[in-house]
């Protein structure tokens, strides 16, 4: 049986109005078109419930073989430099809704050629979803874009809301906001019924690499300054605990080293 996500009420309203100022953002950006019908719909013969999995890029899933569990949702959210191709084994190769911002989807072509990533993802049918990120989007506005700069940090202002980071109170408040794997995570939790989200920030994030294409050689965490990674890691947790998404984990047994800190 569906667990209906949708129902949070609270986070719901919230996240439902950033969604509507983002789509008036992205509208007047005309980037894309404006959306005539619902992101998702439920599979054909199913019981009417979309399951989902968000899969973000994080280290943890470097030999995890989730990929199969991954591709079995209804649908599958990416972020950012997501690479499948070679990796299938542990994050799939199924990509239906893809996420991204101005930044990420150019940048990823050269930070991770050398990963083999070609291209955005481009299945069948697939979504993509522009994050417009204020300060960064700067210099796509033109005069008539300024209205939407105000609504883009009204929108980043709600998320804030919920994800309420004491670095917000400093200085450098204007640049932080939540990762694309968050907003990838929150427009799940408004798009689908259950959400299983896997490769994202957990408490023992120091074992892994930053990036699950990190194979070979293990890189640290990087936490740039704007992100609230700690915030993120404790809202995860948080939603897993009250059952609102499940969020993928090692189930390793911690070695003793761990035990004696
Ligand atoms: C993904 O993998 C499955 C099973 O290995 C295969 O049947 C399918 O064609 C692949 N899909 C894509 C888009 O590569
Ligand atoms: C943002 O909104 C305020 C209040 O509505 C307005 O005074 C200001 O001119 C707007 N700024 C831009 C850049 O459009
Ligand atoms: C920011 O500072 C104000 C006043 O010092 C405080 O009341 C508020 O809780 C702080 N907000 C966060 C998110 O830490
Ligand atoms: C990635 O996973 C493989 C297979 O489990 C393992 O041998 C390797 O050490 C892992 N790499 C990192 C950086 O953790």
């Amino acid at each position: 049986m569906c667990m209906h996500v949708k129902s949070h009420g609270k986070f719901d309203v919230l996240f439902l109005f950033c969604l509507l100022v983002f789509a008036d953002v992205i509208t007047s950006f005309k980037l894309i078109p404006e959306p005539v019908e619902p992101l998702l719909r439920p599979k054909p013969g199913g019981d009417g419930c979309i399951r989902c999995a968000v899969v973000g890029t994080s280290g943890i899933l470097n030999g995890s073989k989730m990929g199969e569990e991954i591709d079995a949702h209804d649908y599958v959210f990416r972020m950012n430099g997501a690479i499948t191709r070679g990796y299938e084994e542990d994050v799939g190769n199924r990509t239906s809704v893809y996420v991204h911002t101005a930044h990420s989807i150019t940048s990823s072509l050269y930070l991770l050629k050398k990963y083999g990533y070609k291209a955005a993802p481009h299945d069948e049918g697939i979504k993509y979803v522009l994050i417009p990120e204020g300060m960064r989007d700067f210099q796509w506005l033109d005069e008539g874009g300024l209205l939407s700069l105000n609504k883009s940090f009204v929108c980043l202002f709600f998320a804030h809301r919920f994800l309420k980071s004491p670095n917000l109170n400093r200085t450098y408040w204007a640049i932080v906001r939540p990762t694309n794997g968050a907003f990838t995570l929150f427009l799940a939790l408004h798009t689908c019924d259950t959400v299983d989200a896997y490769g994202f920030i957990t408490d023992d994030h120091k074992k892994y690499s930053n990036y699950y294409v990190e194979q070979l050689v293990k890189t640290k965490v990087i936490f740039y300054a704007n992100h609230d990674y700690h915030l993120e890691r404790s809202t995860w947790k948080h939603l897993h605990e009250s059952k609102i998404i499940r969020l993928y984990q090692r189930d390793e047994p911690d070695t003793k080293a761990d035990k004696l800190k």
